[in-house]
Parts: C-alpha cells; sequence; structure tokens
C-alpha cells in the first residue's frame, strides 16, 4: 500500500477510535493509532476510572493493544483529540518503540465542525534527549530486534526445554 494511503487509514483508526473513548470523567475523548513496521494498524483510544489515577491516555492503549501482538517496532503514530498533544508518559512509552523517523500525526478534530487540522512530527522530536533503552545500555538493541530472541524463548517455553535446561 502507497504510504500516503497508509496514513490516511491511520488516521481514519484514529478518528473511530476516538469515538469509543470511555471518559465520562473528563469528557475528554482521545483516539489514537499506531502504524507499526509491518504496516499493520492498532488502535486505542483513554479509558477512565472512577479511581481517576488508573486512566489510561489512548496512545498507550494502542500501544500496547501492538505489543500484545508483538509488533514493536512503530512507523508512526496518530493522535486525535480537540487539541492533540500527547501526554508526557506517553512521549516516554512511545520513544520506547520508535525510531528517529517515526512520525507522529496529531489531529486536532473540532468536535462541533469535524474539521481536522493535521500537524507531522516526529516522536523523539516531542521528547528531546529521552531517557531511552539503548543509550542507558538498559537494552543491547533496539526493542524490535528483541523480537526474534523472544520468539525462541517462547518455543523453548512451550516444549519445556527452556525449563530442562535451567
Ligand atoms: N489523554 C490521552 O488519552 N492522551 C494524552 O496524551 C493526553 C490525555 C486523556 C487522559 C484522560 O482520559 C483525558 O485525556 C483528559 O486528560
Amino acid at each position: 500500500m502507497k504510504p500516503s494511503k497508509l496514513i490516511s487509514r491511520l488516521i481514519a483508526t484514529a478518528v473511530s477510535a476516538q469515538k469509543n473513548a470511555y471518559c465520562p470523567y473528563s469528557r475528554y475523548p482521545v483516539g489514537a493509532a499506531i502504524l507499526t513496521e509491518s504496516g499493520r494498524i492498532f488502535a486505542g483510544c483513554n479509558v477512565e476510572n472512577a479511581s481517576y489515577g488508573l486512566s489510561l491516555c489512548a496512545e498507550r492503549v494502542a500501544i500496547f493493544n501492538a505489543v500484545t501482538r508483538r509488533q514493536l517496532g512503530i512507523r508512526a503514530v496518530c493522535v486525535v483529540a480537540n487539541s492533540a498533544k500527547p501526554c508526557g508518559a506517553c512521549r516516554q512509552v512511545m520513544c520506547e518503540f520508535s525510531t528517529r523517523e517515526t512520525e507522529l500525526y496529531l489531529v486536532d478534530l473540532n468536535p462541533r465542525t469535524r474539521r481536522q487540522k493535521v500537524r507531522r512530527t516526529y516522536v523523539h522530536k516531542m521528547l528531546p534527549d529521552a531517557f531511552d533503552p539503548l543509550s542507558s545500555g538498559l537494552l543491547p538493541a533496539h526493542p524490535q530486534n528483541l523480537i526474534k530472541a523472544r520468539s525462541s524463548l517462547s518455543v523453548q517455553h512451550r516444549t519445556g526445554k527452556a525449563r530442562r535446561k535451567r
């Protein structure tokens, strides 16, 4: 699929996810979508809770949704809100799975007119000098390159070899 078509789909997915936001406390619906390195798109919306601090932002829901499908490399992120701007926590989580090239589409969607204003930037630009898994030395490779190591580990786990080895 052409990149422009993928980005249109990414934006449409985030716009649609915003409609499912569970935000009875803030009444501030946010939608997000992640385009992974493999070309798949994952959606998320904010999910609030009566115990306010347990609420989760749309961006993190979308990223955790992708990680659940073992998609650890993010090519692009889209956030849709009345004034779309990822919070600091989400910027940090996005950086974990992003490269310098990972794009960020911020879509301001006017709830009344449904008019969209799209701004394109980069995840890393939103969190300069981020604490990251590579330069900190906490990981030997970018998270997306750990997929192989992890999948061979889970095969070992399924066959019971991993347990016998220890
Ligand atoms: N929210 C997001 O979903 N993403 C952000 O990056 C900013 C804030 C949500 C959290 C809460 O449910 C509501 O917006 C108001 O803060």
